[in-house]
């Protein structure tokens, strides 16, 4: 080995699939997200989503017609959870919880973290029709299952009812103020008096700072045309659904907000 590249060779072990940390799924480049890159000035001029224009279609129906590209999607989901689970999983009280809805929570890698950390914790995981038959295995080999509803639907029809927690984990920056408005009022209406929702997202700093939030804010432009948001900013779409934000925790990835009926 050359001297020197010891910290490098350190440094690409997560890339290895057989890493037990691998983040190898999270750096392969979709083919369709690089094409609607092509279209950036439309988003810039805009405000709207390059993807619709490159592809005819918006981002989820594509998905969803794509099945190929769609499990990419959920692969590297599965794969960077391992890393949210080690990072948000100290910074709130998660063993207080009776039973959690993950709300669009794609092939289930976070919840059966969840649930295989929380002996008494029920989950229930909730997304697209097309994304939930990936989660048995997933659930099925964190032994898990039988702690597990799957239930596929939309999140803009409704969400299951009753859950004493609703987790949001990097799904309302996918979408519009008014569609993110839409989702948070589904999940009020499915919620007791005593419930909460958690909303795992990249926060946006305030001001003329860097963040790698920012450039994730881009991404989800181009793709989706939803947004990040600063906290003022999510305090703004829960009061417009009926909730109020009653915590901020930062972590060294995403930042857990709480979220209370107003
Ligand atoms: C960025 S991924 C996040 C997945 C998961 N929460 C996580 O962090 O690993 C967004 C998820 O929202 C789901 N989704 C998009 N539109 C949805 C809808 N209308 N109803 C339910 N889920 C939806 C997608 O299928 C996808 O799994």
């Amino acid at each position: 080995m050359e001297p020197g590249t010891f910290g490098l060779t350190a440094l690409a072990q997560p890339l290895r699939s057989d890493h037990p940390l691998s983040l190898r799924d999270v750096f392969t480049l979709l083919a369709s997200d690089l094409q609607a890159w092509t279209a950036l000035p439309h988003s810039v001029r805009t405000g709207g989503p390059a993807f619709d224009r490159v592809h005819g279609t918006d981002y989820w129906s594509f998905l969803a017609a794509h099945l190929d590209e769609s499990v990419r999607v959920d692969r590297w989901m599965h794969s960077i959870n391992r890393l949210h689970l080690r990072t948000v999983l100290p910074a709130y009280p998660w063993g207080e919880l009776a039973h959690l809805v993950d709300v669009g929570g794609g092939n289930g890698g976070f919840l059966a973290g969840m649930l295989s950390r929380f002996r008494s914790l029920r989950g229930t995981l909730f997304d697209l029709p097309h994304v939930v038959p990936g989660a048995e295995q997933v659930l099925t080999a964190a032994g898990v299952r039988d702690r597990c509803t799957v239930t596929p639907g939309s999140f803009f029809d409704g969400v299951p009812a009753g859950a004493d927690a609703y987790l949001l984990k990097t799904v309302l920056p996918g979408f519009t103020d008014a569609q993110a408005t839409t989702v948070l009022q589904r999940v009020r209406a499915a919620m007791p008096a005593h419930g909460r929702a958690l909303l795992l997202e990249a926060v946006l700093p305030t001001g003329d700072t860097y963040d790698v939030a920012k450039l994730f804010d881009v991404h989800t432009l181009v793709l989706t045309g939803g947004r990040h948001r600063t906290a003022e900013e999510t305090e703004r779409l829960c009061r417009a659904a009926g909730l109020r934000l009653a915590d901020v925790r930062p972590t060294a990835t995403l930042t857990v907000l709480e979220v209370r009926p107003a």
